[in-house]
């Protein structure tokens, strides 16, 4: 997936920007708060619906404007088609098209467009709260379980209900409807999550070597969001209910869903470094890169935000070797080149950020 043009209007400090990015590797440099992160937010909200950076509501909409726009055309090396996807995003209403036809759920844009974003703020992948990490199997399996959106929808839907009348402290009696549609959809959903992360293992455990190779292996332990010793769905939510009528919410299921890293040489998680639990988050978001590559046949773009400010000289030059290595294309955002550019023989499209315009940069370099 290779993205040829990417438009931005009344994003963040941009009243209008746009850049024609190359096939492989492309720099993004300028100084701070030129708009650099901004220009991968834009890319980031048409393939997820949001920005890294919180809802688009927090601040993407430029002072003073109604709205974003963002609009990208790209080229599927799988199909050999060239796609156009265009976002109107106002905070609560937005209105979006794909190849020409507006569509009905922000999922089909995002379904049609992948990205993998790592920035300063993926670290939390590792060492935040769930969310996120539920939120990463998710985005992996919405692109390649065709059932998967309908599942969770299903899910979803029925959660807001039990919770509602769990509020409302209805009768025991009247949650039965809601926990049996809790758990047709949850015990698949669950199944869906449980195999991709088995999928996902070997190849972060490959990523993990390869970067953080002191750790040991990497091992992924899911949790599915109840105790499943022997406990169904259906089981759990039953055990749980007169508790859920106290509290008011359902405490076990599939929203609450988590997966950890265990690393051979580490205690856990707590004991990593930063730059570990950075590196870490990245080797997660390159795996899922590669599950995405095997299945669809074509990786991801991928976007790396700061990264010379994230990673040292040596880690830099094996991420992007490894990406080059992928036929990715890859965005790399920074106040100046990452100096291990300077050790690969790469095509470079080079872009500078300035004075709220994105300029190609005459020096983009060839391959030697
Ligand atoms: N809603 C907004 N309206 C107008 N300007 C904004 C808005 N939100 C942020 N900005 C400005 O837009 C710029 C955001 O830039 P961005 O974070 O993309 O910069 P950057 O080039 O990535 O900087 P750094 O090198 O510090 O990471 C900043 O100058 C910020 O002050
Ligand atoms: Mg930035």
């Amino acid at each position: 997936m290779r993205v040829i043009r990417l438009r931005l209007a009344d994003v963040r400090r941009f009243a209008e920007a746009e850049l024609r990015p190359g096939p492989g590797l492309n720099l993004i440099t300028g100084d701070n708060g030129a708009g650099k992160t901004s220009v991968l937010e834009a890319l980031h909200l048409l393939a997820y619906g949001r920005s890294f950076r919180g809802r688009v509501r927090d601040g993407l909409i430029r002072t003073g404007a109604e709205a974003v726009e963002v609009f990208a055309e790209w080229h599927e090396d799988a199909g050999g088609r060239t796609r156009r996807a265009g976002l109107r995003h106002a905070g609560q209403r937005w209105n979006g098209r794909l190849d020409g036809e507006t569509v009905a759920q922000l999922g089909d844009l995002c379904a049609a467009l992948a990205v993998v974003t790592f920035e300063p703020g993926s670290h939390a992948l590792i060492t935040g709260g769930g969310e996120p990490r539920r939120r990463l199997v998710d985005w992996g399996l919405f692109h390649v379980e065709p059932g998967f959106l309908s599942l969770w929808r299903r899910y979803a839907r029925a959660l807001k209900q039990r919770n509602a009348l769990l509020k409302a402290r209805v009768r025991a009696g009247q949650l039965d409807v809601w926990d049996h549609e809790l758990a047709e959809a949850g015990e698949p959903l669950t199944r869906h999550r449980q195999a991709y992360l088995e999928t996902l293992e070997p190849r972060l455990r490959a990523m993990a070597a390869d970067l953080v190779p002191a750790l040991g292996a990497a091992a992924l332990q899911f949790q599915p969001g109840w105790s499943r010793d022997g406990l169904s769905l259906a089981d759990a939510l039953l055990v749980a209910r007169d508790r859920d009528l106290v509290n008011g919410f359902t405490s076990v299921g599939p929203h609450r869903a988590d997966w950890r890293i265990d690393y051979a040489a580490l205690p856990g998680r707590e004991a990593l470094s930063r730059g570990q639990a950075k590196l870490t988050a990245l080797s997660v978001l390159l795996a899922q890169a590669e599950c995405h590559a095997g299945a669809r046949g074509e990786w991801p773009v991928v976007a790396l935000d700061d990264l010379a400010s994230e990673l040292d000289r040596g880690h830099q030059r094996r991420v992007l070797e490894r990406l080059l290595a992928s036929g990715a294309q890859v965005f790399i955002t920074g106040t100046e080149p990452p100096p291990a550019l300077a050790d690969l023989a790469a095509d470079i499209a080079m872009f500078h950020v300035e004075r709220g315009e994105v300029v190609a940069d005459p020096a983009s370099r060839p391959a030697p």
